[in-house]
């Protein structure tokens, strides 16, 4: 299999992507419907006309790019891609990896010479991180209807705009947001590939597996009461101070994550009115849990609720996601393509992670993921990474799938 052409096409555009939203850290900031994303669609957009792909956009803004008639027969086209907005100061690589792979599976698929037997469509999902609204997968989860549109257009970033007020900055309608069953019934599968965010791959030097599962998982706000005071002159036993019930719930999530076998973490603080000699009158903090069993997941956030109430907080579900399997036929399919097409050892890794694939799966999409080898094992930081020669690598599984799920021979002599 020659990967000549999709791997110089795969470097032109991983230089093209670098600069776009990079932030001082070295890490990057592309949020849901700000300037950034406007470039990252754009550059999108470009890819896809380059390559005479016809763009369409769903009833969300996620972009299909289509090679084929997908509405030749229903639910027989292939989708591959991922997204490519990130989290504060998050890598290079969770999101853009995929997109930008598959884009180069299509120069691939056109260097063998190949019309594929099937539509194939190369997709950006929209918001996945849930970076700016709080709510991962939003672009997903809105086609699939597992977030109305009405909750939504209400979700506000840090500076109270709301998701409707964004998408019409952003010059799109709000109104036309919602499920978008024309769009799923186009599609027979989805396979994702994404860089690793663990150490699976690189402690079994391999650089590529299928992915089992998605861990269960959930966001939560708590919010703190407190009253505003000076923090020189207003006596400790006089202080209602909403920070130490904040304090308390990391410390004890911790600790309550660790006795019942998930992970807990709070990423996000907010703090009222947020001046170094002013008594805080309210924080709010974010609480991600996850973990193999739902129930330990549960246990840990009851926990934590309950000794919140002691200070006095409420506390809201923002999202729980069920544990997904993906596709087992299709998960076998990939592996035992690769396993024929690369004579590697495939593994099957589980993740803690979330991706727009297990939102599709839930809905019913017959959806996979293959995973590249992360050497550092760390994500959602600027130290995230792949090795240019396993990207190329990941191309190549892609396209030995993607070529075995469409069909259409080769040239002949290609
Ligand atoms: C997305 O990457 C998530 O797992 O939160
Ligand atoms: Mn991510
Ligand atoms: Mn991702």
């Amino acid at each position: 299999m020659s990967t000549e052409t999709s791997s110089a096409a795969f470097d032109r555009m991983w230089t093209d992507l670098e600069p776009v939203g990079r932030a001082g850290s070295g890490g990057y900031r592309r949020f849901a419907w700000t300037r950034e994303d406007h470039t990252l669609r754009e550059w999108f957009a470009g890819e896809c006309a380059a390559r005479g792909l016809d763009l369409v956009e769903d009833r969300m803004g996620n972009q299909w790019a289509w090679w084929g008639d997908p509405d030749a027969a229903p639910r027989q086209g292939i989708a591959i891609g991922s997204h490519l907005d990130s989290v504060p100061d998050g890598g290079a690589y969770d999101g853009p990896l995929g997109v930008v792979s598959a884009l180069a599976v299509v120069d691939a698929l056109r260097a063998q010479g190949r019309s594929p037997g099937r539509p194939l469509a190369v997709v950006n999902f929209v918001d996945e991180e849930g970076a700016r609204f709080g709510v991962a997968c939003a672009g997903s989860r809105v086609i699939t209807g597992a977030m109305t549109r009405e909750r939504a257009l209400g979700l506000t970033d840090a500076d109270g705009t709301s998701m409707a007020e964004a998408l019409r900055a952003a010059g799109r309608d709000p109104e036309g947001i919602g499920p978008d069953p024309e769009t799923l019934r186009r599609v027979g599968a989805f396979v994702e590939l994404h860089v690793e965010q663990g150490r699976g791959l690189v402690d079994l030097d391999l650089p590529v597996a299928v992915a089992s599962d998605i861990w269960p998982h959930g966001r939560w706000r708590f919010d703190f009461p407190g009253e505003a005071n000076h923090a020189g002159t207003t006596r400790l036993e006089d202080r209602r101070d909403a920070m130490l019930g904040y304090a308390d719930l990391v410390l004890t999530a911790r600790h309550v994550a660790t006795q019942q076998g998930c992970v807990a973490t709070v990423g996000k603080v907010a703090v009222e009115p947020g001046g170094v000699n002013a008594i805080p009158s309210h924080v709010t903090g974010w609480l991600d849990s996850r973990g193999a069993d739902p129930e330990a997941v549960r246990a840990t956030v009851a926990e934590l609720t309950a000794r919140a109430a002691d200070f006095g907080a409420t506390v809201t579900e923002e999202s729980w996601t069920p544990s997904t399997a993906f596709d087992t036929a299709l998960s076998d399919r990939l592996r035992h393509t690769l396993g024929s097409a690369t004579e590697l050892s495939v593994p099957v890794l589980g993740t803690g992670a979330g991706h727009d694939a297990g939102i599709l799966a839930t809905a019913g999409v017959p959806s996979a993921m293959l995973f590249v080898r992360n050497p550092t094992g760390v994500s959602h930081s600027p130290a995230e990474h792949a090795e240019r020669d396993d990207c190329h690598a990941g191309v190549e599984a892609l396209t030995a799938c993607v070529a075995d799920l469409v069909g259409g021979a080769p040239d002949a002599g290609s």
